[in-house]
């Protein structure tokens, strides 16, 4: 088995990891850490509220009994001699300077955006791009590191560049612009979304993210040549808002195309979309990574964020545009902790230990 530290697993995320490894077959939960305010306590205590003493678990799977009374440590003390792959969920700044402390000896999976858009760091979605793996090998003898460092892309990214791929491969793309309706979880538990600010409300701006999503998918969607990731050459505008849903992002999606084509395209090739070979058999893997709706009231975050244990992106509404030269459009939902984060991470290890980059 292949043994895993969670760093931040007090966290929204880091919880879903432990959810995602709980029973997984090729790797284990080694050691747990987080922050000086959790290091020393059982799990447990860490996620409970000191002064009310409400258990903070945040999954909609039960809390995972396996962990509870596991230490947490401090990650910046975490000696990771004994552990195979590092799964950090911290925020950027805390991933600045603990990624490449543990990259030195071990590969290191991010949920965190820190090195995104360095040069020699693919941002992996496994079906979509696991060929940007093979600049992990140029990143480790850059930078002189046993291990590497490999983020996943922003939650928003993710059923994002999954819906476009088949778009963008049998049609080509000139223009996306893309609008999104974000969940509460995807701001994390500290310092997250206040209730009452959230509320019978609709929050239009996200820092940063916008510029995120633009950047990242280009990123995965580009090509690896001689060394490097060139990223695909699409306009691309986004919107970022946050909405009062608890889990799962949905995002209206409008794309001109270089080619012209009918909806009925466009959904068929969607629907026979399974990525690149062999990818569907890993444990974590989504039988279908996209699953197309007819009915016009779907998708819908509580109706289908849980499709295929949440690794899935569901789309629905697909229709001509006519503003758009060669326009289509459509609305896609998307799991901002499963395929988005935590499981979305697992998949990428297990394309990395089934192709020998972890041992
Ligand atoms: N939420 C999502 O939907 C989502 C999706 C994709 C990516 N992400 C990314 O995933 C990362 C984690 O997000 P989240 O939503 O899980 O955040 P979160 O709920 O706020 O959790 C943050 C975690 O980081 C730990 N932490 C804080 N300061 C630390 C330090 N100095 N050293 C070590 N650990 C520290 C916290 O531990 P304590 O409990 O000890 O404070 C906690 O475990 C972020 O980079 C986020 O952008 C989030």
């Amino acid at each position: 088995m292949v043994k895993a530290a969670i760093v931040g697993a007090t966290g929204i995320v880091g919880q879903q990891f432990i959810v995602a490894l709980k029973n997984h077959p090729w790797i284990e939960i080694a050691a747990l850490a987080a922050s000086e305010r959790s290091a020393g306590r059982s799990y447990k205590k860490a996620i409970t509220d000191a002064s009310s003493g409400a258990l903070r678990w945040f999954c909609e799977e039960p809390p995972v009994e396996e962990v509870m009374e596991m230490p947490v440590q401090n990650a910046i003390e975490l000696d990771i001699s004994t552990i195979d792959i590092v799964f950090s969920a911290i925020e950027s700044e805390q991933a600045k300077i603990l990624e490449p402390k543990f990259a030195v000896a071990k590969p290191v999976i991010s949920t965190a955006s820190a090195f995104r858009y360095d040069e020699d760091v693919p941002i992996l979605i496994p079906g979509i791009n696991s060929e940007h793996a093979k600049l992990l090998q140029i990143q480790r003898k850059s930078r002189g590191w046993k291990g590497f460092i490999t983020p996943i892309p922003n939650c928003t990214t993710a059923g994002l560049a999954i819906t476009l791929k088949p778009i963008y491969e049998a049609f080509g793309l000139n223009a996306v612009i893309m609008t999104s309706m974000q969940a509460m979880s995807g701001a994390g538990r500290s310092s997250g979304v206040l209730g009452l600010d959230i509320l019978d409300n609709v929050i239009p701006y996200i820092p940063g993210e916008e510029e995120k999503v633009q950047r990242e998918t280009q990123k995965i969607l580009g090509n690896f040549e001689e060394g490097s990731i060139r990223p695909a050459r699409f306009n691309i505008s986004c919107t970022c808002t946050r909405v009062n849903v608890r889990e799962g992002h949905t995002e209206s999606v409008f794309a001109s195309t270089q080619k012209a084509c009918e909806v009925e395209d466009i959904a068929r090739a969607m629907r026979k979309f399974v990525g690149s070979s062999g990818e569907t058999e890993l444990p974590s893997a989504p039988k279908h990574m996209i699953i197309v709706h007819e009915d016009p009231f779907r998708p819908q975050p509580r109706l289908d964020r849980h499709m295929e244990d949440g690794m899935a992106t569901t789309v629905g509404r697909i229709r001509k545009d006519t503003a758009l030269k060669n326009g289509t459009k459509y609305l896609l939902v998307s799991h901002n902790t499963k395929m988005g984060a935590a499981k979305g991470a697992v998949l990428v290890a297990e394309l990395l230990i089934r192709d020998g980059y972890i041992s």
